[in-house]
């Protein structure tokens, strides 16, 4: 497994591989990471994986700092995924002074997380294309986890016509429920018990319309119940949405998506599931 920390180092030995199944992280790796490299290991010839903090995706300098890091960790557990290649590039040579360019995707993007996180997608949008334009990759592979993001990525990489297949593959989650993230590592113990409420919550909307509600209010209503009486009350946001949009009908389809944002203590969770 080769490290690149260069874009010339990473061009060179893309030049040199096949079929290439890129991951993109921000490193802290666990198991959801891991089965999105798996999948790109039996599609195609070589498997890049990217660890690197974007500092343009983060709002505020303290969530950036705060995020946790462990590259040494990350690079020992891809030892035993048979990748080509791990790419670390360094932020001053991505964004060096005069560095001036967004990619500022609308649509969907400007939804949920948009204005939760203002400037949050550019970041990604932005990272991801100079990813792409780097590694060249044939197929990239997201988590169903960030939901949105998977959406916003198909739309610009349509968009920009830049060649590469996007699959979205499902959430990876803990025995109790709770979705794999980098950032339940903040969680204090009391917090991380609580932390699967989340995903019982998801839960009960999705048994509400399996058995036939179909008013988004009411399975809207149904999740923040269930989080308000487990004492989560920081909610960012809670919805149903049309997952082709982003945006919240009345009536739900059979294709409905529930979303929410909740702060745990300092932490900011994020959770999604089908409702059918
Ligand atoms: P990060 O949060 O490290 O996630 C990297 C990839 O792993 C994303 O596609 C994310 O959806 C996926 N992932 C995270 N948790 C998962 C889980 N529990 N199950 C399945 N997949 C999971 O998302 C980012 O980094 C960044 O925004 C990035 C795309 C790298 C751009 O900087």
């Amino acid at each position: 497994m080769r490290l690149c920390t260069t874009v010339q180092e990473m061009r060179q030995e893309r030049a040199k591989l096949g079929t290439v199944g890129f991951v993109p992280t921000m490193g802290f790796l666990h198991e959801g990471h891991l089965s999105l490299v798996r999948r790109a290991r039996e599609e195609n010839e070589a498997v890049v994986v990217s660890l690197f903090v974007n500092p343009i995706q983060f709002g505020s300098p303290d969530d950036l700092a705060n995020y946790p890091r462990a590259v040494e960790r990350d690079i020992a557990l891809l030892q035993k995924e048979g990748l080509a290649c791990v790419f670390t590039p360094d932020a001053a040579e991505f964004y060096p002074a005069g560095f001036a360019t967004q990619v500022d995707v609308g649509g969907v993007a400007q939804e949920l997380e948009g204005p939760s996180r203002p400037g949050h997608f550019a970041g990604v949008a932005t990272v991801l294309t100079k990813f792409f334009n780097i590694v060249q990759p044939q197929r990239a592979y997201f988590g169903q986890k960030d939901a949105q993001q998977c959406a916003v990525v198909q739309r610009f990489v349509q968009d920009l016509n830049i060649p590469v297949e996007i699959t979205t593959l499902p959430t990876w989650r803990e025995a109790d429920g709770l979705a794999g993230s980098s950032r339940n590592s903040r969680l204090t113990e009391e917090e991380r018990s609580r932390a699967p409420v989340l995903h019982q919550a998801l839960c009960r909307a999705r048994d509400l319309a399996q058995g036939g509600e179909r008013r988004r209010m009411v399975l809207e209503d149904a999740i923040r119940d269930v989080l308000v009486k487990a004492g989560l009350t920081e909610i960012d946001y809670v919805t149903v949405v049309n997952p082709e949009t982003f945006q919240a009908e009345e009536t739900v389809e059979e294709t409905a998506l529930a979303l929410l944002a909740v702060k745990l203590g300092a932490v900011r969770l994020i959770d999604n599931m089908p409702l059918f």
